[in-house]
């Protein structure tokens, strides 16, 4: 399939708030279909410049009575319709068409919430006309409902309350599902979705990462200029190093990469990952030791929010300096920084549409797109931004990148200055936490379970509690482990080790790190809480 097609199937979700939305972006593409989500409140230019061949309205905590309710543009009925643009409405976005073309939605009569059964009452291409059955289980969670639908809609299928569950006006192009098709608990989601996508609306698959990467790497050269350099910051981790490699592959040797150590590193993780830059990608990479100038900083800060923005700010100082310094040698100034920003990122970034939160408010300032200063200089080229997590790690395996390397956990940008609870310089919690973090690593790698795990890390607690170590009274630190399981990053689950495992690692813990007197480890699940801590 040639590039042009993939964009000329574009599957566009408008998000009105549902914590599922992403996931249905991420199922359409597994179905190797390009899904984009953009704000369901986006004017009508955002939508049109996009040019779908398919809109998904997601569904999302309001109701359409509230009045602020999100809901498309003026405008956008008239341009589906004249475009011939499919339309599905998941929960919410079903209750939105029904309410905006005429029908009338009742608040909350038959409130239906957790697994129930459907029943399709009238053949539809959703159902694969009754490929699926006549019955299927599904996952509700609503409370308004649609009671009387407008000219030219019909009920497809209803719930065991009698509650409509799915709807269709064939003629118009438009649908709509009163349950969550995206989520595991509805087990022939998938099918309903593929069914839409390739039957009713006759998509073609054929997104694949070759041409993510083919697609890329012109839009980069288009960017840079034939003269121009371009800086990389890297991480260690898999994003920073997928978007140099790429990067690298695009503009070649005016590429400039540059690692910081910023004495907020790991154990020994400096001398580990130089030796991969050097001996597997061949990257050529010069090392920064800043380790005096970030910690002199942070000195006395227990702010996580004020932590991260001066960890910003010295990161875009060295980055500065080391243009600087290139521009003395090449006679020219870098004009581009490569960020390995991705697209939960960006999601997570955007504060849902109703919320009364402008997109520019800063959610989660650590990551890329909101912890950068207003008025730096480089202008910024992120590859990946348009990607999740494992399609970089897909990438990274076109690209050649050792599968150890592509296989690390995530580390986040501020490193273990987002581990250390409180005065990161404080005695000598950094250098503790490297030697919890390490034999927990290494003990997770033994047990050959470091692939199950999206991400594991000790904690370093700033309270210090009683023990008894060799008949002596103690007041030491308090670690915590966290290990989680995730797809994505943006929902996760605290793993569950054996008993045995937990026990050992305790042990060495406690024997071997002098400071540490207490492990305990982290239950939660993201939501409620977050999987770092700070
Ligand atoms: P959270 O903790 O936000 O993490 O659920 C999601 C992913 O983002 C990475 N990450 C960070 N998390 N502070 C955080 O709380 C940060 O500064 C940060 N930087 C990156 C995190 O490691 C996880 O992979």
């Amino acid at each position: 399939m040639e590039a042009q097609d993939v964009k000329s199937n574009l599957i566009l979700i408008l998000d009105y708030g549902s914590q599922y939305t992403h996931l249905i972006t991420r199922r359409i593409r597994s179905l190797s279909v390009f899904s984009l989500c953009i704000s369901g409140t986006a004017p009508l230019k955002s939508i049109t410049d996009l040019n779908p061949s398919v809109i998904i309205l997601s569904g999302g905590p309001h109701s359409v009575h509230e009045p602020h309710a999100p809901s498309f543009p003026d405008g956008f009925i008239e341009y589906v319709e004249s475009k011939g643009v499919f339309v599905l409405g998941i929960c919410y976005g079903l209750q939105l068409i029904v309410q905006r073309l005429g029908g009338e939605v009742r608040v909350g009569e038959k409130q239906e919430y957790g697994r129930m059964e459907i029943e399709v009452v009238r053949d539809c291409g959703l159902f694969g006309y009754r490929g699926i059955g006549d019955r299927e289980v599904v996952w509700m969670s609503h409370g308004d409902e649609a009671v009387r639908l407008p000219d030219g809609f019909e009920v497809v299928a209803r719930s065991q309350q009698g509650a409509v569950a799915a709807v269709e006006n064939r003629a118009r192009r438009f649908y709509g599902l009163q349950y969550h098709p995206e989520v595991t608990h509805s087990p022939q989601g998938m099918e309903t979705l593929q069914y839409f996508l390739f039957d009713v609306c006759g998509v073609t698959a054929g997104w694949k990462m070759e041409d993510v990467l083919d697609e890329e790497i012109k839009v980069i050269k288009g960017m840079v200029g034939p003269e121009d350099h371009v800086i990389c910051a890297l991480s260690g981790g898999v994003d920073s190093t997928v978007a140099a490699t790429l990067v690298h592959k695009a503009i070649g040797e005016r590429l400039h990469c540059v690692f910081v150590d910023n004495g907020l590193l790991r154990y020994k993780e400096r001398e580990r990952v130089m030796k991969t830059f050097e001996r597997d990608l061949h990257l050529p990479v010069t090392c920064v030791d800043a380790t005096e100038q970030f910690l002199s900083n942070l000195k006395g800060v227990v702010d996580p929010e004020v932590k991260r923005k001066i960890i910003g700010k010295e990161f875009i100082s060295i980055f500065d300096a080391f243009a600087q310094d290139l521009e003395h040698k090449l006679g020219k100034r870098p004009g581009y920084l490569v960020q390995g920003t991705l697209y939960p990122d960006v999601i997570e970034s955007c504060p849902p549409p109703g919320s009364g939160r402008s997109h520019s408010h800063t959610i989660k300032s650590h990551h890329n797109v909101g912890g950068l200063p207003k008025d730096m200089k480089l202008k910024l080229i992120e590859p990946l931004k348009l990607l999740f997590k494992d399609e970089v790690r897909e990438l990274g395996r076109i690209l050649e990148v050792p599968v150890a390397f592509l296989k690390r956990h995530p580390f986040p940008g501020p490193g273990l200055a987002v581990r250390v609870l409180g005065d990161v310089t404080e005695g000598n919690a950094l250098e503790i936490l490297r030697q919890v973090d390490e034999i927990f690593i290494q003990s997770i790698k033994d047990a050959g379970i470091y692939d199950s795990i999206w991400q594991a890390f000790a904690v370093f607690l700033p309270i210090k509690s009683v023990g008894v170590q060799g008949d002596q009274r103690t007041h030491s630190h308090v670690v915590a482990l966290r290990a989680v399981t995730s797809q994505d990053g943006m929902t996760a689950d605290w793993y569950n080790f054996e008993h045995k495992f937990l026990d050992d690692v305790a042990r060495k813990i406690c024997n071997s790190v002098r400071g540490v007197n207490r492990v305990v480890q982290d239950i939660t699940s993201k939501p409620p809480s977050t999987i770092e801590w700070e």
